[in-house]
C-alpha cells in the first residue's frame, strides 16, 4: 500500500497529527455533527488532543480502528476524518465519516470516502460495512453515492442521546466495486436541481432555510470566486439549499426571471403536515392544499421572487 498522504482532486487524506487537535475539537463539538453519532458535544480540547494522539499513533494496516484525517489541498485545512475498522481477519471492515458543517455538501466526504475504499480493497478486503441512523439522509446518500447496498433495518436497535434509535444496515463487496463502473444498466442522469433566479439571494436563502426548513448546502462569492464559509455573510452569487430528495440551486441575477417548481410527496398527510408545518415558521401558504380537477392534491406558496411551489400527492383514498 502507498504511503499516507493521499492527494485527491481536492484534498489531502493523511495521518492525523497533533496540530488537528483544535479543528478537530471544532467539529465534534458541533451538535448537528454529532447528532446521530454516539459521542457527547461539546468534546473538549483535552479529549480531542486525546483522541488525536491516538489516531496518530495507530497502525493503519492492523486490526482495529483507524482514523484518516481529511484536509483541503488548498490551505490544507482539517475538514473531517473517514475512519475505517479492519475486522482481525483483515478481508472484512467497517467505515465511518465525520465532516465539519462548514464543508459538507461539497462532495468532499465522497471524495475522501471513495480514496479510502481504495485503499482499503486493495489491501485485499472483500467486504466494507456501514451502519447509519435510519434519520440520518446525508449518510445514507453518501454510502448509496459509493455504491453501498441497502441490506436491513435495525428497528428501535441502539439508545443514543435518549432515545431508541433505527439503524439501516450497508455492505459492500470488492466485486460490486468492480462492476459499478462499467455496468451498462447504470443510470446516467440520476437527478434534476433546478436553478431559479432570485434578485436577493439573502432574502431567498431566508425563504427555503428559515421558513420552509431546507439545509443550506454551499453559498458561492461571484465577487471572490469561493464558497463561503458558515459564518460569512452571503454575497451575491449562487448557493445550494436541500431537503429530502430535493436540491434547489439559487443563483442572484437582476430582472425578474419566475418560474414554477413542482415539489412531488407522497401523501396528502405529508402535504397537511408541510402545510402546518410552514405555517408554524411563518410562511405564507397562497391556496392551501385541495384536491385540484386534475386529482392531485396540492397547495402552493411563493417564494420572496414570486417564483410558485407547488407541493402536491395524490388524494387521500
Ligand atoms: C455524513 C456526511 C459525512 C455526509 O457529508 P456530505 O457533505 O453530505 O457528503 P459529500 O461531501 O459527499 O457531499 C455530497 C453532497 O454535496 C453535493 N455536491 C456539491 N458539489 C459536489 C461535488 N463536486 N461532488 C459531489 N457532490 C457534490 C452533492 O450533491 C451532495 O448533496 P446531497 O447529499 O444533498 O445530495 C456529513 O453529513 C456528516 O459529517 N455528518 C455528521 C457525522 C455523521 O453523521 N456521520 C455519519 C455517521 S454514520
Amino acid at each position: 500500500m502507498a504511503e499516507l498522504p493521499v492527494l485527491t482532486e481536492r484534498l489531502v487524506v493523511r495521518r492525523f497529527e497533533a496540530g488537528d487537535t483544535a479543528a478537530f475539537a471544532a467539529y465534534r463539538s458541533d451538535p448537528e455533527v454529532a447528532r446521530y453519532q454516539s459521542w457527547e458535544h461539546p468534546v473538549s480540547e483535552v479529549d480531542a488532543a486525546r483522541s488525536v494522539a491516538a489516531f496518530a499513533a495507530a497502525d493503519e494496516g492492523a486490526p482495529g480502528w483507524f482514523q484518516y484525517a481529511v484536509a483541503l489541498r488548498a490551505g490544507g485545512d482539517l475538514i473531517g476524518d473517514v475512519a475505517v475498522c479492519l475486522h482481525n481477519n483483515r478481508m472484512q471492515a467497517e467505515l465511518g465519516f465525520t465532516f465539519a458543517r462548514a464543508h459538507q455538501g461539497r462532495g468532499y466526504a465522497t471524495e475522501a470516502a471513495r480514496c479510502v475504499l481504495d485503499r482499503v480493497f486493495g489491501t485485499g478486503v472483500r467486504r466494507v460495512s456501514a451502519e447509519c441512523d435510519a434519520r440520518n439522509t446525508a449518510s445514507v446518500r453518501l454510502l448509496e453515492r459509493l455504491g453501498f447496498g441497502l441490506e436491513g433495518c435495525r428497528r428501535g436497535h441502539t439508545w443514543i442521546k435518549g432515545e431508541w434509535t433505527d439503524d439501516l444496515l450497508f455492505g459492500l463487496l470488492a466485486e460490486d466495486r468492480a462492476h459499478a463502473a462499467e455496468r451498462p444498466d447504470r443510470q446516467e442522469i440520476f437527478a434534476c436541481r433546478p436553478n431559479l433566479w432570485v434578485s436577493d439571494l439573502t432574502a431567498a436563502l431566508r425563504f427555503y432555510a428559515d421558513l420552509l426548513g431546507f439545509r443550506v448546502g454551499w453559498r458561492w462569492s461571484d465577487a471572490r470566486s469561493c464558497f463561503l464559509d458558515a459564518d460569512e455573510p452571503t454575497e451575491p452569487g449562487t448557493a445550494l439549499v436541500a431537503r429530502d430528495q430535493v436540491q434547489i440551486i439559487l443563483t442572484r441575477t437582476a430582472g425578474s426571471h419566475t418560474t414554477r417548481l413542482h415539489l412531488d410527496v407522497h401523501t396528502a398527510a405529508q402535504v397537511d403536515r408541510l402545510c402546518r408545518e410552514w405555517r408554524e415558521r411563518g410562511a405564507d401558504i397562497a391556496e392551501p392544499p385541495f384536491v385540484r380537477p386534475w386529482g392531485m392534491y396540492e397547495m402552493r406558496l411563493q417564494d420572496p421572487d414570486g417564483n410558485v411551489l407547488r407541493v402536491s400527492s395524490p388524494p387521500a383514498r
